[in-house]
């Protein structure tokens, strides 16, 4: 998990919200395997759930453990309560 974290520091990139939270925590996770996390804030609520569809479609392809509904909603509930309103 560190190596995560130290190749996201650095970029000069914002500081994701809820930062150091579990959530946020299982969001650098879950989505930031493949490119870097995006931020919340970049999408609306809706745009977030069609992405969510179509990411556990790409984590289904690359053959990556699927997220659980759990997770799945955990993650789902955070991009939410801060996303973007367009
Ligand atoms: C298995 C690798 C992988 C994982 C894990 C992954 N993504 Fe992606 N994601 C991609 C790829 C590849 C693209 C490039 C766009 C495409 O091919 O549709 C992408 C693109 C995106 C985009 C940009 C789409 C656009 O229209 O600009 C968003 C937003 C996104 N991912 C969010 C997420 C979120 C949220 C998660 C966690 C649930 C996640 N990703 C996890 C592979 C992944």
């Amino acid at each position: 998990m560190v190596f995560l974290f130290l190749g996201f520091a650095g970029c000069g990139s914002k500081p994701l919200p809820e930062q150091g939270s579990s959530v946020e925590q299982l969001y650098v996770n879950r989505c930031g395997g493949c490119h870097r996390p995006y931020q919340p804030s970049t999408m609306t609520a809706a745009m977030w759930n069609e992405q969510i569809v179509a990411m556990r479609l790409k984590i289904a392809q690359t053959g990556q453990p699927p997220m659980s509904n759990f997770e799945e909603h955990q993650i789902l509930d955070y991009l939410e309560r801060n996303a973007g309103t367009r």
